[in-house]
């Protein structure tokens, strides 16, 4: 009988955890089913410019702790929105015909999409159009439909906690206000899990826009009650009520091109004016994607990958591996495809953190 051929890729921005999945995907499918696996790479750019390789067991031993992916990423090749520039000029190709056929003709059986919402909401057109695949869902913004964690975010609410720690430490010793922006896009999941984890003061996340007013109340009666410096943690995707995001620069090649941040120093500046105390600002930035995973995440991810060739040789193909209540599930890509999983206002956490006065500057 001929050997089973499965292919594995990962798409997007990279984030701790990308390489215990490839491991747990090649491992298991080769010690427990004999499959022949395959990486291709720098994402859908591979597989639109036939770049995939063999992986054997040897291939992905030693990785579950590394950071990054050892297949290399890319948050700018959509096959079916395939940018091509012609000198200041930006065009747009649809490429998923020669995809599917160097799908067809490498002869793969199955092909394993690891990514966030744009990841997964490509590999959704792909499946309706014939490739068999499976998705599991990766992001620090833990920002995906249908599973309660991505893997990535956990090993990002660490660094960021560590770094609101060291914050402290200046803040505390120079009566400063310190200000630190993290990532997340559209959802606050970082900020708040980093902020309540971290001790911050006030938490600003996109899902509760901002008065400046209330900040500067909390601020200020921080003061009055002797503590004279105050933590602020923002999301990059906060904004003040019926105010804009702040937008740090336009990527005209990506497939999502707005990329956000700047808002500490925004919002840095008017506290320093409307209160008279010294702000600093402090942006994390990508160091919430890089280095080791958690071993929350290592587990995760090695669950998930192992969950993803299950789902292969069960035939759930156009399906995610998803989180719900700790069970892992699979969850049609047509439910995840193009959405966001926000906070709600009802959010446990969002309540725990009031009730120990954190303020949200609503
Ligand atoms: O989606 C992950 C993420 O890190 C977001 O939190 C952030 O807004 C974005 O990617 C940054 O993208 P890039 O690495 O392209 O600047």
């Amino acid at each position: 009988m001929r050997k089973k051929k499965i292919a594995v890729l990962t798409g997007g921005g990279d984030c701790a955890g990308l390489n215990a999945v490839i491991r747990a995907v090649t491992k298991k499918a080769i010690i427990e089913h004999g499959f022949e696996v395959f990486g291709i790479e720098d994402g859908y750019e591979g597989l639109i410019h036939n770049r995939l390789r063999k992986l054997v067991y040897d291939d992905v031993s030693g990785i579950l702790t590394l950071g990054g992916t050892i297949l290399g990423t890319s948050n700018k090749a959509d096959p079916y929105k395939y940018i091509v520039s012609q000198g200041r000029q930006v065009k747009f190709e649809d490429r998923s015909q020669e995809v599917i056929r160097n799908f067809k003709q490498w002869g793969l059986d199955g092909l394993v999409c690891i990514g966030g919402d744009g990841t997964l909401t490509i590999a959704h057109r792909l499946y309706q159009d014939g490739i068999p695949i499976v998705g599991v869902p990766k992001t620090i913004d833990n920002d995906i439909l249908g599973t309660d964690i991505t893997f990535g975010f956990d090993t990002a609410v660490e660094i960021v906690t560590e770094g609101i720690d060291r914050l402290h430490s200046t803040a505390q010793s120079h009566h400063r206000i310190m200000i630190m922006e993290v990532m997340g896009r559209k959802a606050g999941w970082i900020a708040l899990h980093g902020g309540i984890a971290g001790g911050g003061d006030i938490i600003l996340i996109p899902e509760i826009p901002y008065r400046i007013e209330r900040i500067v109340e909390r601020v200020k009666q921080r003061s009055q009650k002797g503590k004279r410096f105050s933590l602020i943690v923002v999301a990059e995707g906060a904004k003040p009520e019926g105010g804009e995001v702040v937008v740090k620069k336009i990527v005209r090649d990506s497939a999502e091109p707005v990329r956000l941040g700047g808002i500490s120093f925004v919002l840095g500046d008017e506290i320093e004016r409307m209160t008279g105390l010294e702000t600093r600002a402090v942006v994390m930035g990508h160091l919430q994607r890089g280095g080791t995973p958690t071993a929350f995440d290592r587990i995760l991810a090695t669950r998930l990958g192992v969950s993803a060739v299950d789902m292969m040789v069960r035939g759930e193909f156009g399906h995610m591996v998803g989180v719900v209540c700790d069970k892992l599930i699979p969850v049609p890509l047509q439910e995840v495809a193009g959405g966001v999983r926000r906070i709600t206002t009802e959010n446990l956490l969002i309540r725990t953190a009031r009730s120990v006065g954190t303020c949200f500057g609503d």
